[in-house]
């Protein structure tokens, strides 16, 4: 077959091929396609793909996308219900779990210190809840020339790494979670006696279960607070070291983001953090966000 055959022939090959959408990224978790155009319904055979992707890679990158509120909702709740503002109003704002996140002050403005900063430590989102976030899903919206990476450390190959002894002193261990231990913690403003009442303290598993794996990997970051049952001197020792072991180079993948790029993870066994290598007084970061909501770690 001659060139010209050969590139005549390719688009009806495309259709015809097994999807194998995403290709993993460089490093140890991750993958990504620029395949997939998000702001049309998927039909089933891709939705099954993307979760298969999902539960393979734990970390994914869909390129060149450009959702609205309502989009990106409906893309997220494929993986399960939608968590935060489920109201649903006159005005339809039920997209309204759709919000952004940015380095902006209140008049729209890129400031040095950003009203979140507990973000640039290494967590998983909302572990101080009964249920904590499943997956959280971001785009870009505005990036900065350069940096405003976001960080993800693989748990489950940092739980295979441990020692045989560690891995055997820490299972069945549970670490209280605490929103307020967080806030102290990155030196965020103190909660709410509210806040507090809403989500109190909560003891989940210190090296869970995924629901879909079956395999195991470790609980940690910036909301666990201490340790059931031991010593808080000692409790705090160890998850020092847990964090310390889980969050090095070798389980860390580094987000350099591209216009365009919508990112998800699986909470469940990765943490992540925001990384503020670029000038944040001067260039804007904008982020569409929206969460899905997980179940009890066990
Ligand atoms: C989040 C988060 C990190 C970032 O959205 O939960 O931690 O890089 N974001 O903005
Ligand atoms: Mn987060």
């Amino acid at each position: 077959m001659n060139s010209l055959h050969a590139q005549a022939a390719s688009p009806a090959d495309t259709s015809n091929r097994p999807i194998s959408l995403f290709i993993p990224l460089d490093g140890i978790i991750g993958a990504e396609t620029d395949g997939l155009d998000l702001s049309r319904p998927l039909d089933g055979g891709t939705v099954e793909a993307v979760r298969a992707a999902f539960r393979d890679h734990h970390l994914l990158v869909i390129r060149n996308q450009s959702l609205d509120k309502e989009r990106m909702y409906r893309f997220a709740e494929l993986f399960g219900p939608i968590e935060g503002h489920m109201i649903r109003l006159a005005d339809g704002s039920k997209w309204d779990a759709v919000h952004t996140i940015t380095n902006l002050d209140a008049a729209g403005n890129p400031v040095a210190k950003p009203f979140i900063s507990s973000n640039y430590f290494w967590h998983t989102d909302k572990s101080f809840l009964r249920e904590p976030s499943l997956l959280t899903m971001l785009q870009a919206v505005e990036l900065p020339p350069n940096g405003g990476d976001t960080q993800f450390a693989d748990m489950t190959a940092a739980f295979d790494a441990l020692p045989e002894a560690t891995r055997r002193r820490i299972d069945g261990l549970k670490s209280v979670q605490s929103l307020e231990f967080m806030r102290r913690y990155t030196g965020s403003a103190p909660p709410t006696e509210d806040d507090i009442a809403a989500a109190p303290p909560i003891a989940h598993p210190l090296v869970r279960t995924h629901p879909e794996t079956g395999r195991k990997s470790l609980y940690i970051g910036m909301y666990s607070s201490h340790i059931e049952g031991l010593p808080e001197e000692e409790g705090r020792a160890l998850l020092e070291e847990l964090l310390e072991h889980a969050t090095q180079d070798r389980f860390v993948f580094t987000h350099r983001w591209q216009h365009g790029d919508l990112v998800f993870w699986d909470n469940r066994c990765l943490l992540h953090r925001a990384t503020a290598n670029f000038e944040m007084g001067k260039h804007r970061r904008v982020l569409m966000r929206v969460v899905v909501k997980g179940s009890v770690p066990e």
